[in-house]
C-alpha cells in the first residue's frame, strides 16, 4: 500500500518533469502578490528598491547565444512589471538560429538591433502569409494569436527586442503543443507523418527541445556559415 502510494507519487513528478520546456519561473511571488494588492502606483514604488527597478537582460537564467534565447522581462522575472501590462524580450539569436512557429495572447512588436532577421507570420485562417526583413531600425508587428517564426540570416549574432501588451503573454510553441493531442487525431489531420519507431509519443520527442527559446536554423544557411558537421 505505501510501496504503491510512493509509486504513484514518482510517476507523478516523473509525468509532470519529463516534457522539458523550459518556462519562466516566477522570480518571488510574494512580491507580486504585495503589488497587485496596493492601491497606487506610489504605494508600488514604496513596496520596490531602486535595484529592483533596474532590469538586467543578461543575466536571465535563459541568456544564451547557441543557438540562441529569448529572455523575458515579464511579471514572472520582474516582479516590477507585475501590475503593467507589458512585458520586453530580448532576442539573442546566434548564427542562422530560429524561432519555431509559435504564438502569445498578446501583440507583439519586434525591433531590430543587428542583423538581418527573416520573420513569418500568419494571423488567422484565410490570412496571407506576412513575411519580413528586420534590419536595424525596422519594426513588424504579430498580432495576438497570430502564429509567427524567424530566422537570423546571417552568420554573426543578430539581437532584437520584442514588446507585448501583457505582462504575462504566454509562449505557445506549436510543434510540441500538436504532439500533445493524441495520435488518433494528430495522423488524421497529417497522415503522411513518418512516425520515429511508429510511435507518436517517441516522434514527439524528437522535436527540438524548446530550451533557451530557439533553435538551430536550418541546413542551408548553417552550410553557408561554415557550421555544419562535415564543414562544406
Ligand atoms: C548584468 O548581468 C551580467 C550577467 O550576470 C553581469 O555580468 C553584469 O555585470 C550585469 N550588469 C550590471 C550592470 O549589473
Ligand atoms: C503518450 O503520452 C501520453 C501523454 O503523456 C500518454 O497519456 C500516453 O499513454 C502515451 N502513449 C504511449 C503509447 O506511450
Ligand atoms: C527507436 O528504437 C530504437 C531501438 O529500440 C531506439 O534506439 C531509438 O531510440 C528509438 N527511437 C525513438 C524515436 O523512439
Amino acid at each position: 500500500m505505501f510501496l504503491s502510494a510512493c509509486v504513484g507519487v514518482t510517476s507523478i513528478i516523473v509525468f509532470l518533469v519529463s516534457p522539458t520546456f523550459a518556462v519562466d519561473t516566477t522570480a518571488d511571488p510574494q512580491l507580486v502578490a504585495k503589488l497587485k494588492m496596493a492601491a497606487t502606483m506610489l504605494d508600488r514604488l514604496d513596496l520596490l528598491s531602486d535595484e529592483q527597478l533596474l532590469y538586467n537582460f543578461s543575466a536571465n537564467p535563459m541568456y544564451s547565444w547557441n543557438p540562441g534565447s529569448v529572455c523575458n522581462a515579464n511579471a514572472a522575472t520582474w516582479p516590477a512589471l507585475a501590475t503593467t501590462g507589458v512585458t520586453v524580450a530580448q532576442l539573442n539569436l546566434g548564427p542562422c538560429a530560429m524561432l519555431a512557429p509559435h504564438l502569445h495572447r498578446a501583440i507583439n512588436l519586434v525591433v531590430a538591433v543587428t542583423g538581418s532577421t527573416h520573420t513569418y507570420m500568419v494571423q488567422e485562417n484565410g490570412a496571407r502569409l506576412v513575411e519580413q526583413i528586420l534590419t536595424p531600425g525596422l519594426m513588424t508587428m504579430f498580432p495576438p494569436a497570430s502564429l509567427h517564426s524567424m530566422y537570423n540570416m546571417g552568420c554573426e549574432n543578430n539581437q532584437l527586442y520584442s514588446f507585448l501588451n501583457d505582462e504575462s503573454p504566454g509562449t505557445l510553441n506549436i510543434a510540441q503543443s500538436f504532439f500533445m493531442m493524441p495520435e488518433e487525431i494528430g495522423m488524421q489531420v497529417m497522415p503522411f507523418i513518418n512516425l520515429a519507431n511508429g510511435s507518436w509519443n517517441g516522434t514527439a520527442q524528437l522535436i527540438p527541445a524548446i530550451g533557451t527559446g530557439s533553435q538551430d536554423g536550418f541546413e542551408a544557411c548553417r552550410k553557408k556559415c561554415g557550421l555544419t558537421g562535415d564543414g562544406s
